[in-house]
């Protein structure tokens, strides 16, 4: 699937909670020191502090179960995952729901954009029944966000993606405020947020600097070390393809001052190499290859 990169996105609308004002985002970077430390003393669970890889579970265990639904998120806890990744868009009356692709066509018995369909249209989809065969996870729906926070609450991280924000006006303002609402931005609740859209990180990033972020690649001249320099200035992650996972790549990613998780491990013979590399994450949709590795 093509994705569509390169959109500024309009203003947010006013949010319900106090979140901090746009406008300064491309000056303001990083943030004062102030903000870098309140970031860092709430920062998730970590490599250094776990003694061993984080494991992210991708769109939930979803080499097991129907990708970002109930089922997988809660397998991705049955399976001790240290975090679960989820992909997140605007239903067509603006309530976060969790979804990947930018139409429900793939994954549910329904048609049509994400953004075109309401909450009301979108949870009477099966997200549950194209999932191999069989029909054990027929009648699976699309989550809102807020359920799979509280689903993971207290027990694993949440990586976050903020999905086609170019689809998507308003996203990051929205997910801004409901994990405010949420009461989840502390440190004990693992919380990072993510984007391939390098504005919609820095939007984010404005609106709740305490959470931290990072930076998707899928291009590889987006990991030269200017280019990292450049990334360290707005993002505390910098997640890209396994395949650019190399020693030298992480010891870079580092001297930059930011962690790097790479995505997607979908075989056995895929973790050792980033093992190797020594990356701080593996977004994976088959946790217990990391835990076998
Ligand atoms: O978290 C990394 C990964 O999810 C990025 O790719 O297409 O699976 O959202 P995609
Ligand atoms: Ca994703």
């Amino acid at each position: 699937m093509a994705e569509v990169r390169g959109h500024e996105g309009r203003a947010h609308e006013p949010g319900q909670v106090q979140l901090q004002e746009q406008g300064q985002v491309q000056e303001q970077g990083h943030g004062s020191e102030l903000e870098q430390a309140h970031r860092q003393e709430h920062e998730p669970a970590q490599k250094q502090e776990l003694g061993r890889v984080v494991t992210v579970a991708h769109r939930g265990a979803a080499g097991y179960a129907p990708e970002n639904t109930m089922a997988a998120f809660r397998l991705a806890l049955d399976m001790n995952a240290d975090m679960v990744e989820l992909d997140v868009q605007l239903s067509k009356d603006g309530e976060l729901v969790v979804i990947h692709d930018d139409t429900v066509d793939r994954t549910t018995d329904g048609t049509g954009r994400v953004a075109d369909l309401t909450l009301a249209e979108l949870r009477k989809l099966d997200a549950g029944c194209r999932f191999q065969e069989g029909g054990r996870y027929a009648g699976e729906a699309i989550p809102l966000l807020t359920e799979v926070l509280e689903l993971c609450r207290g027990k694993a991280g949440v990586l976050i993606e903020l999905k086609w924000p170019e689809l998507h006006q308003g996203l990051e303002q929205a997910l801004a405020e409901q994990l405010q609402a949420s009461g989840m931005c502390g440190p004990e609740h693992h919380i990072i947020v993510q984007s391939f859209d390098e504005e919609s990180v820095k939007r984010f990033r404005s609106l709740l600097p305490e959470i931290p972020v990072g930076l998707l690649v899928e291009d590889e001249s987006e990991l030269t070390a200017e280019k990292l320099t450049e990334t360290a200035a707005f993002a505390d992650y910098v997640n890209p393809y396994l395949g650019f996972a190399s020693k030298s790549l992480v010891e870079a990613v580092h001297a930059a001052g930011l962690r790097i998780f790479c995505w997607t491990v979908r075989t056995r013979e895929a973790v050792q190499p980033l093992l190797d590399a020594g990356v701080d994450g593996i977004i994976t949709d088959n946790p217990d290859y990391i835990a076998e590795s």
